[in-house]
C-alpha cells in the first residue's frame, strides 16, 4: 500500500548500462538476494522497461512479490536524455515530471515506486527555478501516492543547502558518485547525516580504482578474509551509506551481498575514510 512506511533497503542493485542484458540481470539480482533496484526513465543509460520485465519474471518465478521490493527510478531533464524521451519536451516541467512518472509506472508494472529521484539539478552551480518547479512536481507525485519517498542525485553541498532552504521538504535520499579523494563525499554525507537524509553512494568501486588496489586495502581485506570490494561496501555501510552495485557477475552479486555481514573495527573504518583525501 502506498501509505505504509517503506523499509529502507541496505543495498541497491543498479541497472545502468545493461541494455539487452537488463531484464536477465535484474531477475538474477533478485534471485541472488537483492531486494532494491535502482533505475531511471533515461533510455540513454537505462532500459527501464526491461527492468520491469526482469521484475515481472521474478514475480512469475515466485521469488518475490511487489511488496518485497524497493523500486527506485528517476526523472531526468532533457539535457541528460537522448531522443528517446519519456515526456513531451514542449510541456512544462511539472507536466514532464508527471509524464515521466506515468511512463515509469508502466515500465515497471506497478502503481507506485518506492523512491523517485531527481537525476541531477538543472545547473552545476546552483539550485535553479527549474529545479524548484521540478521538485514541487515531484512532491505532488508523492502526495498522490505514486512514490513513497523522494530523492535527489548528483548534487553538491552548496546546491543541497540551497535546496533545503528553498523548500519546506528535504529529500529522503541523496544519490552521489562517491570519490575517495573527496573523503568519500565527506561534506555531503555530513550534511545528510545532520538532516536524516540517507546518502546513496555509487561508483564506490569504479571511481576509486587506485584505492581498491592500495596495499593497505589489500592487507585490511585479507585480515578479515574479504575481497577489497567487500571491504569497501562494508566500509560504506558502516559510515552510514546505502551503497549501490551494478555488478553483472553472479559471484560478485553474492560477494557484494555477503559484505553486509562484515563488521569493521572503528580504526579500520577511520583508516579507509582517510585513505585518499
Ligand atoms: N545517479 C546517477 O547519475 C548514477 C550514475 C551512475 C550510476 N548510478 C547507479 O549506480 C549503479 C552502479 O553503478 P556504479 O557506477 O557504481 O558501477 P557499476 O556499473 O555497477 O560497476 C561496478 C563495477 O564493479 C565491479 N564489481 C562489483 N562487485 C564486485 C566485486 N565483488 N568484486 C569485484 N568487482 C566487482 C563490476 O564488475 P563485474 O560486473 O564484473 O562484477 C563493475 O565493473 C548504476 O547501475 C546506476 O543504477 C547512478
Amino acid at each position: 500500500m502506498p501509505n505504509a512506511q517503506p523499509a529502507i533497503p541496505d543495498f541497491l542493485y543498479g541497472t545502468a548500462w545493461k541494455e539487452d542484458r537488463t531484464a536477465a540481470l535484474t531477475e538474477l539480482a533478485i534471485r541472488s538476494g537483492f531486494r532494491a533496484i535502482d533505475t531511471a526513465n533515461q533510455r540513454k543509460h537505462y532500459f527501464e522497461a526491461a527492468v520491469g520485465e526482469g521484475v515481472g519474471a521474478a514475480y512469475r518465478a515466485g521469488l518475490v512479490t511487489r511488496a518485497d521490493l524497493f523500486l527506485q527510478t528517476k526523472f531526468t531533464y532533457q539535457d541528460g536524455q537522448d531522443h528517446r524521451l519519456p515526456y513531451d519536451p514542449a510541456a512544462t516541467l511539472s507536466v514532464q515530471v508527471a509524464q515521466s512518472m506515468a511512463s515509469s509506472l508502466e515500465h515497471l508494472g506497478t502503481d507506485h515506486v518506492d523512491s523517485f529521484v531527481l537525476h541531477g539539478p538543472a545547473s552545476h552551480s546552483h539550485w535553479t527555478t527549474d529545479d524548484f518547479e521540478t521538485w514541487q512536481a515531484m512532491i505532488k507525485e508523492r502526495d498522490a501516492g505514486r512514490t513513497r519517498l523522494l530523492g535527489v542525485s548528483n548534487i553538491s553541498l552548496a546546491q543541497l543547502q540551497q535546496m533545503t532552504r528553498a523548500h519546506a521538504e528535504s529529500p529522503a535520499f541523496v544519490q552521489n558518485r562517491c570519490y575517495a579523494v573527496r573523503g568519500w563525499d565527506r561534506e555531503v554525507r555530513a550534511f545528510c547525516r545532520e538532516r536524516n537524509i540517507i546518502y546513496q553512494g555509487f561508483s564506490l568501486l569504479t571511481a576509486n580504482r587506485q584505492v581498491l588496489g592500495h596495499p593497505t586495502i589489500a592487507a585490511l581485506a585479507a585480515e578479515i578474509n574479504a575481497t577489497p570490494a567487500q571491504l569497501i561496501f562494508a566500509f560504506a555501510r558502516q559510515v552510514g551509506m546505502l551503497p549501490l552495485t551494478g555488478t553483472a557477475d553472479s559471484e560478485h552479486m553474492k560477494q557484494d551481498l555477503e559484505s553486509r555481514s562484515l563488521e569493521l573495527p572503528p580504526d579500520v573504518v577511520d583508516a579507509i575514510e582517510a585513505i585518499a583525501g
